[in-house]
């Protein structure tokens, strides 16, 4: 039996009745429910102690009202009354305090607020996202907007209407999937097909860029991918010139690779552009002296562009004498590659954190 049990016991009993015991036999019960309250840890804990001594049914308290004070000759009472009463009030306090510490919240053992945290990892854009959102930001400063289209394609957006017809040698080089049983739909080799699409349904001027996945059967190394990252742009306007076109790429150049690097147009063949143009950037790492990422010859080939050829305005409605603009079509793993220096495009697939976190 407890020493608190032992005490109610007594109360119960009547075992006490002079002044000098009830005062003792309060100061008691004072100290045992401090030294009580002194351990609640947790609702649970709290949610007992308010039972055990405030209880209505079997709580002390009520069992000291119920079996005592009622019993208790008359001129007992006062003092019965008042001991029990300032008792209430020292464990009603006592359960205030414990609430506004905190302590009816702790579950378990106490928590050390001095420990450092638990760190969460964050996640960021991957590296291909990255560079897509930077050369969107570049053209969108300069009032392209982008546009997204399907990767399933028909031969007639991805061939045919790009002034590439059946047998010409272009669609060797592209390696196509084909859908089976798709009636001869097949994976977009390319972005270019949007430059249709986007003229077919809408009305000069026209200024956008294409950020999507293309798919060519290639056998994956170190530079292929049978599926990798284009963003396309076109711009089509009454008096766009081939100055226009050159100002657009160097002004993109330089945002992209830094204010220092040139800009070389080498002569090219797209079947939907006339005249074509590689475009070459002058080394961002050696500036141009010779390195290992240009391989020793100063320049950086990065994307193919061209004058919009004039064939492929017939395809979509639009007034050849009328208009002139200019496409280019880049890969964006490649863009991404060479800014960072990467080697092998396969680690932009793999997604391993341990290269991915490299880029914050
Ligand atoms: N579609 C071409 C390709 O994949 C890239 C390209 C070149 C797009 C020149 C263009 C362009 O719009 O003008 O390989």
């Amino acid at each position: 039996m407890t020493a608190l049990e032992k005490t109610a016991l007594r109360f119960e009993q009547l075992g006490v009745s002079a002044p000098q015991d009830i005062a003792a036999s309060f100061a008691e019960l004072h100290s045992l429910a401090a030294a009580e309250s002194a351990q609640i840890h947790g609702a649970d804990s709290l949610e007992s102690f308010r039972v055990k001594w405030l209880g209505r049914r079997d709580g002390i308290c009520s069992r000291i009202s119920e079996n005592w004070l009622k019993a208790a000759p008359p001129e007992y009472k006062k003092s019965i009354g008042g001991g029990l009463n300032e008792l209430r009030a020292s464990l009603e306090a006592a359960i205030e305090s414990a609430k506004s510490s905190g302590a009816d919240l702790a579950t378990g053992p106490a928590i050390d607020l001095s420990l450092p945290g638990v760190e969460r990892p964050v996640g960021t854009h991957h590296l291909i996202r990255q560079t897509y959102e930077e050369v969107e930001r570049i053209f969108m400063s300069i009032g392209f907007s982008v546009v997204e289209g399907p990767e399933i394609e028909t031969p007639y957006y991805n061939f045919e209407a790009l002034n590439i017809p059946e047998f010409h040698p272009a669609r060797d080089n592209m390696d196509t999937f084909y859908i089976e049983g798709s009636g001869g739909h097949l994976l977009r080799t390319h972005t270019s097909p949007m430059q249709i699409r986007t003229m077919e349904k809408q009305a000069p001027p026209v200024r956008i860029v294409v950020p999507g996945k293309v798919y060519r059967r290639d056998n994956p190394d170190a530079t292929h991918g049978y599926m990798f990252h284009q963003i396309e742009g076109l711009a089509v306007d009454n008096d766009i010139t081939f100055c226009d076109f050159r100002g657009t790429v160097e002004h993109f150049v330089r945002e992209f690779l830094g204010a220092k690097v040139k800009t070389r147009l080498r002569p090219s063949y797209f079947p939907f552009t006339e005249p074509s143009a590689e475009v070459d950037a002058s080394c961002h790492v050696c500036g141009g002296e010779g390195c290992r990422t240009c391989k020793f010859s100063g320049w950086i080939e990065m994307f193919g562009a061209g004058m919009v050829n004039p064939a492929v305005y017939g395809f979509v409605n639009y007034d050849p004498k009328r208009l002139s603009g200019f496409a280019f079509g880049m890969g964006v793993d490649r863009l991404a590659m060479m800014r960072y220096g990467i080697t092998d495009l396969q680690v932009l697939f793999q997604n391993d954190v341990r290269f991915l976190r490299q880029f914050p």
